[in-house]
């Protein structure tokens, strides 16, 4: 193992089979871990979620610290990811938050004109968000074998909760001021990756040992559209967490298309969704770039040996080469039976380097 390459980790985590991957270090066996894998489906979430809502659980860094926990001790996964929301900078912001049952996030002062723009608070994360940090804080003293990942939205992905006040299916709001007040979407783009750069950076600071960010929706947009009105944001984020030199994930789905610019824009690792194999998407990648991917969520309900044969399907394309993390394609979903997830993790590790 050439552990001088890997950069500022502390010792223990140099053994960690996540960090060698995301370095495209060889690895005894290909490291796993899920997004979203705190959540409901758990029932120790569920047992949480019947005191406190999201929100709140995200405010008392002791339960969140506690919530990160949970399927680190319940799966055995290589990873843990803090727990908290892609929308909480929203609420310093000033465009509000609130998760109503069954509908999403609504975001109650959505952003549509260059004056909201403008009326948007500046952030300091320490003092705005300071309890994602005391989160992050306390979790890296009680998490000694999995390093801890620390997250944000991108700023197409956020931009597209603040402009249409909630979740969506055609982003008709989003696109409508890409295309109609340009100069309204860069004005807020710019804050945007400021304001989640800013963000990101007091979570490496104070102990994620790598980042994703998260630009889960971007898959609605063109390759032309991508270059022009998102890559230059989310390049300034990506580039910010570089310098602070902990390795960074950068995640979407429906993205087939969108792959080498993405890679452009950043990230030692590429999310790869479900709708590309694996061996395919790292091929329009490069083999200069890690990827993580990527089993479609819903194969998680399927029988048993279903899913071990989708699972050796993915492992079987990445062929051994260092610089694979397995994950889903996208989130768990509700609903998914834990004993299946936990299947996943032992079937990958199982399965070693051949
Ligand atoms: O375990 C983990 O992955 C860490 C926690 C985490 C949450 N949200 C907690 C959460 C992470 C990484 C996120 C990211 C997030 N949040 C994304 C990007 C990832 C993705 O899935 O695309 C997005 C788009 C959001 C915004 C968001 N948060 C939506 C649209 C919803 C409602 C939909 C739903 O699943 O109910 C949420 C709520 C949310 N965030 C839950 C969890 C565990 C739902 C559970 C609950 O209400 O307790």
């Amino acid at each position: 193992m050439e552990n001088s390459k890997v950069p500022n980790h502390p010792v223990s985590t140099l053994q960690s089979s996540f960090l060698q991957a995301c370095h495209r270090l060889p690895t005894d066996s290909t490291p796993v871990w899920f997004m979203r894998q705190a959540g409901r489906y758990m029932p120790e979430y569920r047992a949480i979620r019947e005191k406190y809502s999201l929100i709140e659980i995200c405010h008392h860094p002791e339960i969140a610290a506690e919530v990160t926990l949970q399927p680190v001790r319940a799966l055995g996964v290589d990873a843990a990811i803090l727990f908290a929301d892609i929308l909480l900078p929203a609420i310093p912001l000033g465009v509000g938050l609130e998760f109503a049952k069954g509908e999403g996030p609504v975001l109650q002062n959505p952003v549509r004109t260059m004056e909201d723009v403008m009326n948007l608070r500046p952030v300091n994360p320490e003092s705005d968000l300071g309890y994602v940090m005391d989160a992050i804080r306390i979790l890296r003293g009680e998490l000694t074998d999995v390093p801890l990942i620390g997250f944000c939205g991108a700023p197409f992905t956020v931009a597209s909760y603040i402009i249409e006040g909630g979740s969506s299916r055609e982003f008709l709001k989003t696109k409508a001021m890409m295309y109609s007040a340009p100069e309204v979407w860069h004005a807020l783009m710019e804050k945007l990756s400021v304001v989640l750069s800013d963000y990101l950076v007091a979570q490496i600071r104070a102990g994620a040992q790598t980042v994703q960010v998260f630009d889960s929706w971007v898959g609605a947009l063109n390759p032309q559209d991508y270059e022009e009105f998102v890559l230059p944001y989310s390049q300034k984020i990506l580039q910010d967490a570089k310098k602070e030199n902990v390795p960074v994930i950068h995640f979407g789905t429906n993205t087939t298309t969108l792959l080498p610019l993405m890679k452009r824009a950043g990230g030692d690792v590429i999310g790869l969704d479900w709708r590309i194999p694996l061996d395919d998407g790292w091929k329009l990648l490069g083999d200069d770039v890690a990827v993580q991917g990527n089993l479609d969520p819903t194969i998680l309900f399927a029988p048993l040996p279903e899913i071990k044969k989708r699972v050796h399907d993915i492992l079987d394309r990445a062929n051994g080469k260092p610089g694979h993390i397995f994950n889903l394609g996208h989130g768990i979903l509700q609903n998914t039976p834990v004993d299946n997830v936990k299947a996943v993790v032992d079937i990958v590790h199982e399965y070693g380097i051949k």
